[in-house]
């Protein structure tokens, strides 16, 4: 067996990020709620619409757009609308957002990119002392200095326009009868806000809402948030733009300023704010194409070119508990993260070679480097073609687990893959007057802006969109949708990605059990193994092929749809609290 030709080399990592990294997962609240079942279920089945997110009440809400004839887009709105009053945590309306789309009609897809901008004030050493060290990790989340200016209500408006059929203001109903009728708080967000009362209570606003009378809410307490009803009636009656111009924004604003920690955020920020529509970034794998979104998020090209240095390796032969399956899916991701950690950035700002980084070529010499026995022992970044210097450092930005994810199917053949954040489990911690959380985008910018000189791709510049992970995806064979899938979990999201796409395609797996299989995921060097699974009885033969190993929650949140021929087959992940449902 591989695993009887040891190597004890220990494997070379880029020591400060690592350390950071770990150091700030450790601490993350939305890491700290991993459920201990993971039973893996039964796919959801259904032959004509389905929807897939993260909580009950926000799927029921897009379920009724789809029943009474929405499309994907409206269904999105709602559900979205929800997620921000009953999930706040992890994404909402003062969020970003990327969107991927295979629309029905014209079997074209495509993406929207609602990420958050820096501001326009905005210094590469943003997140600088004066000495220009980087700041400490929370220092620099909690206040008005992370907030980037929020994309995901011009987001919902855009995909609305382009493919909704319902009325805009209609798809806000369950959220505002929710906001001010009452809902019931999950276990999930009430364990989230006790393990993380000292920063919740930073600002008076939000302690107010989470921790009234200076009491966590409870699981089970029925909480109401007027504000927020107040602010979807707007965006009902005049559009995203209240979110933008007047009232709204004003107050987004004096939050940022005002905060303990002021930020930099303006009026004029939020005036410019636009949703771009960018092409799709495509990878192979298995005669499919694995579809995403591409810069300024490393999600797409990272989940492909990981799949795309494993398509020469038969991993059905091998089998999902073969240690050597997780060898080659391990240093296939390590050599992507390398790729990404030097060259992935927002491409308006950086040249990127995005063409390069998922060419055959390329990847298909790189995968040659896993072609030994044992855990590469060093990993460095490759040299993809591109017809520009490629001259960067590589970073040391931090992608904590939040966000959420959604995916879509409609009876119109239209398919929808979005995933939403406000990046740390509830942001900045700052409640605008509207009653939602503003996101710490900007902390997935490099806090260095230079390394020995030499400048970092995803470093602070004003107007630029900070480097992401999430990886909205839609898989296509010969043109047609058969797969929708996502997930939260900072930059561990490509690795839950990645491994529920093999789990489904080589591995046979539905989607229910592809999703509810274990993790085992490795960025930087360590493996990660989930804990209290039957993957730690992988930690020894993986520790003999030269890793590090360690076992630890892993909650990811993926969220996936098969489409067959026989109709669409649903999965929900059992480490948070959503659900699929379909008919
Ligand atoms: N903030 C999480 C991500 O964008 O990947």
């Amino acid at each position: 067996m591989r695993f009887a030709f040891l190597l004890s080399t220990c494997l070379t990592v880029t020591p400060l990020s690592l350390l950071a990294q770990e150091a700030a997962d450790a601490i993350d609240p939305e890491a700290a709620t991993a459920q201990a079942s993971k039973d893996a279920g039964t796919p959801v089945e259904a032959s004509n619409w389905m929807v897939a997110a993260a909580n009950p009440l926000a799927v029921q809400a897009g379920a009724d757009v789809l029943r009474d004839g929405g499309t994907a887009a409206d269904a999105m709105v709602a559900v979205q609308a929800v997620l921000g009053l009953v999930e706040p945590q992890s994404s909402g309306l003062g969020g970003g957002a990327f969107l991927v789309w295979y629309d029905g009609e014209s079997r074209e897809l495509t993406t929207l990119d609602g990420r958050e901008t820096a501001p326009l004030a905005a210094t590469p050493q943003l997140f600088q002392d004066d000495t220009g060290e980087p700041l400490g990790f929370w220092d620099a989340v909690v206040g008005g200095l992370s907030v980037g200016t929020p994309g995901t209500p011009a987001l919902m408006e855009m995909a609305h326009q382009k493919w909704g059929t319902a009325d805009w203001a209609s798809l806000f109903k369950d959220a505002i009868e929710l906001a001010e009728g009452g809902f019931t708080a999950s276990p999930r967000l009430a364990a989230l806000v006790a393990g993380d009362q000292e920063r919740l209570s930073s600002s008076g606003r939000t302690a107010s809402y989470f921790l009234p009378e200076g009491t966590p809410i409870q699981e089970g307490n029925i909480l109401k948030n007027p504000a927020y009803g107040a602010t979807l009636r707007a965006m009902g009656a005049e559009g995203a733009k209240v979110m933008y111009e007047g009232t709204i924004a004003d107050g987004i604003i004096e939050t940022v300023q005002g905060a303990a920690t002021p930020g930099v955020l303006s009026l004029q920020d939020l005036a410019i704010y636009r949703v771009k529509e960018r092409p799709a970034v495509c990878a192979t794998y298995r005669e499919h194409d694995v579809c995403g979104m591409g810069p300024p998020s490393s999600g797409a090209l990272t989940v492909g070119q990981i799949l795309g240095l494993l398509d020469s390796y038969d991993l059905a032969a091998l089998g999902a508990e073969n240690p050597e399956s997780w060898r080659l899916i391990g240093d296939a991701s390590r050599l992507a993260f390398a790729d990404r950690g030097r060259y992935m950035a927002d491409s308006d700002f950086v040249p990127m070679p995005t063409k390069g980084l998922v060419d055959p070529a390329y990847l298909s010499e790189r995968a040659q480097l896993l072609a030994g026995d044992d855990a590469l022992p060093e990993v460095s970044a490759g040299n993809p073609p591109f017809d520009h210097a490629l001259l960067w450092a590589d970073d040391e930005s931090l992608e904590l687990p939040s966000t959420s994810h959604i995916s879509i199917v409609d009876q119109f053949g239209n398919v929808l893959s979005m995933t939403a954040t406000i990046e740390n489990g509830f942001g900045s911690r700052l409640m605008a007057p509207g009653g939602f959380l503003l996101n710490n985008e900007l902390t997935d910018f490099s806090f260095r802006s230079h390394s020995d000189g030499v400048p970092i791709a995803n470093r602070v510049e004003p107007g630029k969109r900070p480097r992401s992970s999430m990886s909205p995806t839609i898989v296509l064979k010969d043109g047609k949708p058969v797969l929708v899938v996502g997930s939260p979990g900072g930059s561990r999201i490509i690795g839950y990605v990645a491994k529920t796409i093999i789990a489904h395609m080589d591995w046979g797996m539905d989607v229910q059990a592809a999703i509810s299989m274990p993790h085992l995921v490795n960025r930087f060097g360590k493996y990660d193994v989930e804990e209290g699974t039957s993957a730690e009885g992988l930690i020894q033969p993986l520790t003999d092929l030269g890793y590090e190993v360690g076992a630890r929650a892993l909650t990811s949140g993926l969220h996936a749809i098969a489409i067959t021929p026989d109709g669409l087959s649903g999965g929900a992940d059992p480490r948070r609290e959503g659900i699929a449902l379909g008919e």
